[in-house]
């Protein structure tokens, strides 16, 4: 088997499609991320290489990439995925992969803010109102998130316990904060805290109404979100959440595929289109040492460690 995978090497990636993974529904901010990024690392193999897009969802995140943990470690099968790689070992007891064994590393690519959005017509005109309004409906109020491990879980799971509203919201899953933002415009759901890549054009178009972003800055640098104060600004001590995104293979994949793999993902992410699609996604793309596959894996790791407490902690950042 090891000369087959090593005779790929040298053919990598061939004729056969290189499948990106992505573990939620499509039209959500992961699926908005893989597809960009999809075309521009077939820009940076130089064109001769083609991606598919494939949305496997479910239980937030972990069913997809459990899939890639299980592929056929010969580079064709990727997962573009986000914090749920360190959020999900400590929400599940009986995780069918392990994040730091059972896949190669092979860059990052994002940081992505997130924003507390409602639905249009949510009476809480801003953050102020908004704590008041929700203890004043508690338990008739709800917040759409994307499965225990998605990033929108986490952060609801963050907020509700910052707010002492853990009992106060029934949480709704979906397969992906694409659903569940139809839901939110459509008025089925009041609340969810998502990434500003699926947020910016609801806020902008007015579909839905923009609270709070959830890092420890405010958005400065983005016309959309600059007035929007910081959970931290809006009360909330020591509320820091970013999303982040990384590309990963099963482990055993060929060192030689792996190296490829990592020099078309260091172009793309030098691609000014990319890098002008996500900065309009009020994302940032990733400039430092963590596009290299060690580093990568040591950031994993320190959030896995920072995020065990505090999920187990109910979300309670640490004080
Ligand atoms: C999440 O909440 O984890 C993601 O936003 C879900 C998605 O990308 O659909």
């Amino acid at each position: 088997a090891a000369t087959l995978f090593a005779a790929n090497a040298q053919t990598f990636p061939g004729s056969k499609p290189i499948t990106f993974v992505v573990p939620f529904a499509a039209g959500g901010p992961t699926d908005r991320v893989a597809r960009d990024l999809a075309e521009a690392m077939r820009k940076s193999m130089g064109g001769g290489a083609n991606f598919v897009v494939e949305n496997v969802n479910g239980a937030g995140g972990t069913i997809g990439a459990n899939k890639v943990a299980k592929a056929a470690p010969d580079g064709h099968t990727l997962l573009l995925h986000h914090i749920g790689m360190a959020s999900a070992p400590s929400l599940y007891r009986k995780l069918q992969y392990k994040p730091l064994e059972d896949f190669e590393y092979l860059g990052m690519v994002n940081e992505v803010p997130m924003t507390l959005i409602g639905k249009p017509q949510l009476e809480a005109k801003n953050y102020r109102e908004l704590e008041t309004y929700i203890r004043a409906n508690a338990g008739k109020l709800n917040i759409a998130h994307a499965g225990l491990g998605s990033a929108s879980h986490l952060c609801g799971l963050m907020w509700q316990s910052a707010i002492n509203a853990t009992e106060a919201m029934t949480t709704i899953p979906f397969g992906g904060t694409a659903p569940a933002m139809n839901a939110l415009v459509g008025g089925q759901v009041d609340m969810m805290c998502d990434q500003t890549t699926n947020t910016t054009g609801q806020i902008e178009a007015g579909r839905v109404k923009a609270y709070a972003v959830t890092t420890a800055k405010p958005l400065t640098g983005n016309k959309l979100l600059k007035d929007l104060p910081t959970l931290q600004q809006a009360g909330l001590k020591g509320f820091d959440l970013t999303i982040w995104h990384g590309l990963y293979a099963p482990k055993g994949t060929p060192p030689a595929v792996l190296a490829q793999i990592n020099a078309a993902l260091k172009k793309a992410l030098k691609d000014p289109d990319f890098i002008k699609k996500q900065e309009g996604l009020g994302a940032v793309v990733v400039t430092d040492n963590r596009v290299e596959p060690a580093a990568h894996k040591a950031f994993v790791t320190a959030e896995i460690n920072k995020l065990k407490p505090v999920i187990e902690a109910g979300g309670k950042f640490a004080d």
